[in-house]
Formats: C-alpha cells, structure tokens, sequence
C-alpha cells in the first residue's frame, strides 16, 4: 500500500523512472514464457485449454526471438486539455519486436496497440479516436479502464452490511462500468517506468467517499506493463477505509485484422470456460451459471465468432449477439488462461491470461456506424468486440457468486494479460 502512496504524491511530475513499477506484482516481471508454464500447471482444464490452441495452430512470435536483448523505450508527449483545464498526456511504449502500446492518464485509456501480422505488417488492432476530443466525447468505452465496477449492477443498487446504496442509472435502468463519471473520464496521476525488459506507468487514482454512489475512499492503483515478449499486462490494486464492490477491468475494443478492416465474426475465438452467466432482458444475470454444452455459447474449443451468432437463442437475443461473462475454469487462485483470439486471414492472436474468476466477451453489438473513429473509420455493427476480464455482473447482488466486496485492512489485487503472437507463415 505505501507504494502507491509514493507513487500517488510524486504524481505526473516525475519522469520515467528507471526499475521496478513501484507496485508490481514480481511476476509480471518475469518473461511470459515463464508465466505461460506457471498457467498450464493451474489445473487440467487449463492444460486441455492451452493443448486445444496449439492443435489450431503452430504459433510463431516472428522477430521477438532475435531481439530480446533491446530494452524497451517510453515516450511521453502532451494529449491536450480537458474542458476543465486539465493537462492530458499521452504515453507510448515500444518494445524489442516494434510493438507500441499508447494510453493516455485520461480514463487510462489505451489508444493503440499496434502488432504485426504474420507478413510483419504493424497495424493498430484497437478501436479509438486520433485526439483527446474523440474520448472527451460520448463513445461505448473505447480503451477504457473501468471501475469502480464493471459492467451492471442491478437498477443501480445494492444492500451492504444492512446499508441500501443508489448508485447512478446510466444503463436503461441498470448501473454500467461505474456510473456517468467513471474511472474512464477522471484522470490519473501516471508514473512511468522503463528497465530492461518491460515499461510502462503506474496510473493512480483516490475515488472520494460517495463518488458515484459508492461507500468508502478508494485509492486505486493500476500499472499498464509491456514486456519485450508481446505481453501487455495490467495489475490493478486498491485498499478503501470502508466496505464496498470493486470490479475494475479494462474495455480496449479489439479488431485483429485491424482497425476499421471490416466487422469481427471471421476471428476465431476460444474460452477456457464450460459455463456462463445468462441474463434477462436488461443484461443482469438471472444467478445461474449455466452449461455451455449443446449451446452458442460453447467457445470450449476454436470457433468463429459468427458462426452461430445469429440462432435463434434468447440469450444471443437479449445481448443483441455475444453480450454475457464466463466463468472461467480454474482451482485455487493466479493467472489462467481465459482467451485465445485468432483472426485468420492477419495470422494475428491474442491470447488472454488473467486471475479473475470471469470474463465478458462483448462483440460489438451496440455499434452501428454513428461513430467515426480514427482515420475517418466508421465503426459499424461489430467493427470490434471487447474481453473483458471481471468478477460477474451484478455480484453485489447476488450472494452466490464470487464475492467483489473489498474491506478496509484488506487490498484488492486482480491482474490480466495480454499477450499477441502471429500463427501460420508468412505467404511467399
Ligand atoms: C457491456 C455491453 C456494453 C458495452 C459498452 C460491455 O461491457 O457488456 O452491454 O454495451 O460494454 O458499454
């Protein structure tokens, strides 16, 4: 806790420190293939899993292998000014292999991950807007860091230790990804880091008392780490002085083939789940965790995201399409891995590792070309989906599932994974 503290009070003035992030987990430090064997040893699904991804595909991290030796660099340049006044910057991390990850401190949000295809063609794979003027704007959570809570809580309410809580109504009449002014539109003190084999920034934020509608002062912090490998890693904690939920989760909107390259329903998705959490008409899960087995929903091996979008499910018709948590297969806590995106014709896939217990899969289905983003794209239905690792929607209110109750004395600590690669050769 006193390091982010520390990193707290130095703030925005403090430039790129060299070592450590004042607050990592020492396991991100370590190379991910180091990480990926310490995965596979989870548990049996996650092996079944992993073995299921290698059958699809041989995966080939091109470049990566040659030039692990470079350390990775940051840059960091001003991003404009909010209505209020308030100095945006803007972050880009570049690796041995030319991956660059850019975030700004406003909402944390990511503004590109740029990776290669299996042609070594770099393309940014995210949804987003070129100036702080787009993500100032109203947008479906393009890059965003969420909290206090991700996803719905019921007609934004919940009962806590024998207290009712109103939080705000943004979502129909549903609480959404922590309510008018999330953790997406406040900005974040960033402290950069650069060492041998990873960089990135510590983003840190204290959420008053109330804010929002949520009980007790949480000081959050959340560390954004590219390593050399083609992970990209983020490590959420935060303590509060009175109890309340936290879900915090990141919202990056993903197109493989590229940004604005067409919809996403040829990609080929895998989930280290055998269920999932139905939901009723206004998206909040009804508390079952059903079977896969004989539905759409079954991503327990590859398959395209559009082949079955369109049966006739009331599940898929409730989320307009694939709008709905995982509950991922896991024993005993740490990293598992939850998700395995391939988009074929690039070659490029991205596989997810996190230590939460869910992850929503959200493909797009609210975009329907009124927004034109980056590069004059207009996102149109299904231009990008969205993984989000969290704890369940609504967990507030539903005792059963894993609880999102964080208590003064204790930290919250959740960290995801993302890490790209190309599978298949490049065409002669
Ligand atoms: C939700 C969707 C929502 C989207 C953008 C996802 O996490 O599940 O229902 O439309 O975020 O807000």
């Amino acid at each position: 806790m006193a390091a982010y503290e520390d990193a707290g009070i130095r703030g925005l003035g403090a430039s790129a420190a060299k070592g450590r992030p004042p607050d990592s987990i020492p396991s991100t430090e370590r190379p991910m293939r180091a990480i990926f064997p310490a995965a596979l040893l989870v548990g049996l699904t996650g092996t079944l899993f992993l073995s299921a991804c290698e059958r699809e595909g041989q995966q080939n991290d091109g470049p990566a292998q040659a030039t692990l030796a470079a350390a990775p660099t940051l840059e960091r340049r001003p991003f404009g000014t909010t209505a209020d006044g308030q100095q945006v910057e803007l972050f880009t991390v570049t690796n041995a292999t030319g991956m660059k990850v850019s975030f700004t401190n406003y909402g944390g949000v990511i503004t590109a991950i740029e990776v290669p295809d299996r042609r070594g063609t770099v393309e940014d794979v995210t949804l987003g807007f070129d100036s702080l003027q787009g993500y100032l704007g109203e947008h479906p959570y393009f890059g965003s860091l969420i909290g206090r809570y991700g996803n719905r809580i019921a007609r934004g309410r919940f009962t806590l230790d024998g207290k009712e809580y109103r939080l705000a109504v943004n979502n129909g009449p549903n609480a959404l990804h922590g309510g008018r002014r999330g953790f997406n539109r406040v900005i974040w003190s960033a402290e950069p880091f650069q060492n041998d084999s990873s960089a990135g920034a510590v983003l840190t934020y204290t959420s008053a008392d109330g804010e929002e509608g949520y009980p007790g002062t949480l000081r959050t912090s959340v560390t954004y780490t590219l390593t050399n490998d083609n992970s990209l890693s983020f490590t959420y904690r935060a303590t509060t002085d009175k109890p309340t939920p936290v879900n915090l989760t990141q919202h990056a909107y993903f197109n493989l083939a590229g940004d604005g390259e067409g919809d996403i329903l040829a990609h080929r998705l895998q989930l280290n789940a055998s269920r999932f959490t139905p939901v009723d008409s206004t998206l909040i899960p009804t508390g079952e965790l059903a079977s896969v087995k004989n539905t759409p929903f079954d991503f327990t091996q590859p398959v395209s995201i559009g082949a079955r979008i369109n049966q006739p499910d009331q599940q898929l018709k409730f989320g307009g399409g694939y709008d709905h948590t995982w509950v991922l297969a896991r024993q005993g806590e740490g990293l598992v891995p939850a998700a395995r995106l391939h988009e074929p014709e690039s070659g490029r896939v991205m596989e997810i590792l996190t230590t939460e217990p869910g992850i929503q899969f959200y493909s797009g289905n609210f975009l329907d070309g009124s927004i034109t983003g980056r590069a004059g794209h207009v996102y149109q239905h299904r231009y990008g989906l969205a993984l989000e690792t969290q704890h369940f929607p609504d967990s507030p209110n539903k005792p059963a599932f894993p609880s999102t109750i964080l208590r003064p004395g204790e930290e919250y600590r959740s960290q995801t994974v993302y890490r790209f690669s190309v599978e298949g050769a490049a065409p002669r």
